[in-house]
């Protein structure tokens, strides 16, 4: 506290210069209260900043514009952690996409850049979307005590898990968060797993949590993909069981045969919104080795036959199990052509026949020579593949890079037929010759009974990433790291990126260059996780509207008062202070 006596003398000094929005509902709380909510968490309960604080002289919270002490060994080590996933994970104020913490709308930001000058910088940190306290929950009843509080206070509640979102659901304007990443109980394996309430055994599996990935967080809320779903299907399918303190501080435990609304709501319904998950078991699979393929090489010529390739193959290689992405990215006159694939079910031979119409297109340039990569082989198990350095290669790079995206799932009837796939063929030549497919939607796995609509085991992803559709396509991804105190222009990109000048603009042709998909693909959705920001009909995409009056359902009954929620998830206000950094996109926004 000495520090907030210090900054409250030099408030008249600096007040002048706040220009504030409402001010935030934690303040109309007792201070006496937060003490109580304190001991009740065990010390937990936090003040929240901004991870770049250290490297700035003042700083703008809930409480106002004040001077702050900058400490340079701090700031060196905030700098040091930027483009680190292991940094960003465990820091309550840091996040991967660091724009989702800024202020979009107003410019406000404390996030420093990669490519930045280092150190000390004479200006002002803005607390932006990161909320203003937080319980750093250790136990169920952590969670517990918060949420009885936050009804008792209708403040409202963000919950942040590793701060991997891509569309800032884990960040929230004024809010009270509830900081999931430390509970992460040693994983235990359960051969003989019985769901409770379930009259028998189930098969094996795995329980606790991973500490980088949060296998229990917004993944599988939102349907969770990876390199064997193709096979073994998504992490929904893959749930057994589900632990969760309710909006109301209720604990408990849904699944197939208990609670099946909440099983069905916590699958697919997004996270953030029905209660804090605090423990997911999983089935868990046989290791195996597993078929690896890597190709890569530039293409000398307007890339249409690749992509003509791809496309004609794309369902095959779905039937087939394939796991991995492609990708063509580059312009006009030099474009690379990627494939990266994972495979439980073939051999390397039978690889090498899979891929041959790549293969065979990119030797047939005299200039593959030497510069077409081209590797078979078996990898020993699946964590080989999960560690892939080639895979780690694409990931890595992403932490502390503020990306936009827009994506979509495109039904198997696009890939067939000639005038179909020529269709697909000129929207992704249409793409600035940039886009890539995402091979994660279960396109070789069958849903059991159960979890067919109307079954107990229903999941709530959208019936395009369970039944019709093929792949994610994501053209035009971009990678925009914004520089934000050393770039004059909100939004700009780095230098690789050569999109339009305001965050604004990159989210907007980012999401309008989608349309002429989106219109092709009526029967399509997209994978809520990795979509549009400003994606234009968030319901029909994401759920489909019968499952979503469903989920709408259950949330109001959980919760009326809507304490829990993010951007685009099942019940949000677009008109929610929480929201009010996110930019007007498309009509909608602040
Ligand atoms: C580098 C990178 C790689 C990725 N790779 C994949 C991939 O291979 N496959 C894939 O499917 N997705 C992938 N994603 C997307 C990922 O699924 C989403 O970012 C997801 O939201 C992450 O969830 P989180 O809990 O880890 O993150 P957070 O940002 O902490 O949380 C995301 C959302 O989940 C909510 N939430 C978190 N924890 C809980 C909880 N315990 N209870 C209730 N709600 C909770 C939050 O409120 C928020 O709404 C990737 C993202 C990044 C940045
Ligand atoms: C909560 O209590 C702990 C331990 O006493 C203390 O370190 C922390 O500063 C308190 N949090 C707040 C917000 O006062
Ligand atoms: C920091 O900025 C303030 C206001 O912009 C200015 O008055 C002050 O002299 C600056 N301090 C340093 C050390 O540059
Ligand atoms: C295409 O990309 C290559 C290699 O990245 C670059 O050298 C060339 O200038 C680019 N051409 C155009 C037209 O942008
Ligand atoms: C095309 O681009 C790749 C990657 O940027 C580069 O390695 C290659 O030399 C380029 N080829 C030509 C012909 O410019
Ligand atoms: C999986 O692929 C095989 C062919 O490799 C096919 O026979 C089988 O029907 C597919 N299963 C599903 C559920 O798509
Ligand atoms: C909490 O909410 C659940 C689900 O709506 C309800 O079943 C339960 O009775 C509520 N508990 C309390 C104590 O109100």
């Amino acid at each position: 506290m000495p520090q907030r006596v210090q900054r409250a003398l030099l408030l008249s000094a600096f007040a002048v210069h706040a220009v504030s929005a409402s001010p935030s509902p934690v303040l109309a709380v007792p201070s006496q209260a937060w003490t109580s909510l304190n001991a009740s968490v065990s010390g937990r309960l936090h003040i929240a900043a901004p991870a770049g604080l250290p490297c700035f002289t003042s700083y703008d919270n809930a409480w106002g514009l004040e001077a702050s002490t900058p400490n340079a060994e701090q700031c060196q080590t905030v700098e040091a952690g930027l483009a680190s996933s292991i940094d960003i994970i465990q820091t309550f104020g840091s996040y991967h996409n660091p724009t989702f913490s800024t202020c979009m709308a107003r410019g406000d930001r404390c996030t420093l850049s990669a490519s930045g000058p280092k150190g000390i910088v004479n200006s002002t940190c803005f607390q932006g979307t990161v909320p203003d306290y937080y319980v750093d929950a250790r136990e169920v009843q952590d969670m517990q005590m918060s949420l009885e509080f936050a009804q008792k206070y209708m403040l409202p509640v963000t919950i942040k898990n590793t701060g991997h979102d891509y569309k800032g659901r884990s960040a929230g304007v004024n809010t009270f968060a509830i900081w999931t990443h430390n509970i992460a109980p040693e994983p235990e394996i359960d051969e003989n797993f019985t769901p409770e309430g379930c009259p028998g055994v189930v098969g094996p599996a795995v329980a606790g949590s991973c500490p980088t990935v949060g296998p229990s967080g917004g993944w599988v809320a939102g349907g969770g993909h990876g390199i064997f779903a193709p096979v073994y299907g998504l992490g929904v399918d893959n749930a057994m069981q589900i632990k969760v303190v309710l909006p109301n501080g209720t604990f408990v435990t849904a699944n197939r045969c208990q609670n099946q609304d909440l099983f069905f709501a916590l699958r697919g319904g997004g996270g953030g919104t029905f209660g804090v998950v605090t423990e997911t078991t999983a089935a868990l699979h046989k290791d195996q080795e597993i078929t690896y393929v890597f190709l890569q090489m530039s293409i000398p010529e307007v890339p249409r036959t690749i992509d003509e390739i791809f496309v004609t193959n794309a369902e095959k290689w779905a039937d087939e199990g394939w796991g991995g992405l492609y990708a063509v990215s580059g312009n006009v006159t030099n474009s690379t052509a990627r494939f990266l694939g994972f495979n439980t079910k073939l051999s390397v031979e039978e690889a090498r026949a899979s891929l041959k119409p790549v293969t065979d297109y990119l030797e047939s340039f005299p200039s593959s020579k030497g510069t077409l990569i081209r590797q078979f082989k078996t990898l020993p198990s699946q964590w080989a593949a999960q560690n892939d350095p080639v895979l780690l290669s694409f990931l890595l790079p992403e932490a502390g890079v503020s990306l936009t995206r827009s994506s979509r799932l495109v039904p198997r009837s696009n890939f067939q037929g000639d005038e179909a796939r020529k269709q697909l063929v000129d929207f992704l030549m249409s793409s600035n010759f940039r886009w890539s497919v995402v091979l994660g939607a279960p396109t070789n796995y069958s849903l059991p009974e159960s979890d067919k609509p109307g079954g107990p085991g229903e999941a709530s992803v959208t019936p395009a990433c369970v039944s019709s559709a093929l792949q994610i396509l994501e053209p035009h991804s971009q990678r925009c790291s914004l520089a934000l105190h050393y770039c004059a222009v909100l939004g700009s990109c780095r230098s690789s990126c050569h999109q339009p000048r305001s965050a604004q603009q990159q989210f907007s042709t980012i999401s309008t260059q989608m349309d002429p998909l989106r219109a092709m693909t009526p029967d399509g959705g997209a994978y809520q996780n990795e979509a549009d920001v400003y994606e234009p009909d968030p319901i029909g995409s994401f759920w489909g509207a019968r499952t979503y009056a469903r989920l709408l359902n259950i949330k109001k009954q959980l919760e009326p008062d809507n304490l829990l929620s993010c951007w685009n998830c099942v019940g949000w206000n677009p008109e929610d202070e929480r929201h009010g950094c996110y930019l007007k996109v498309r009509g909608v926004g602040p």
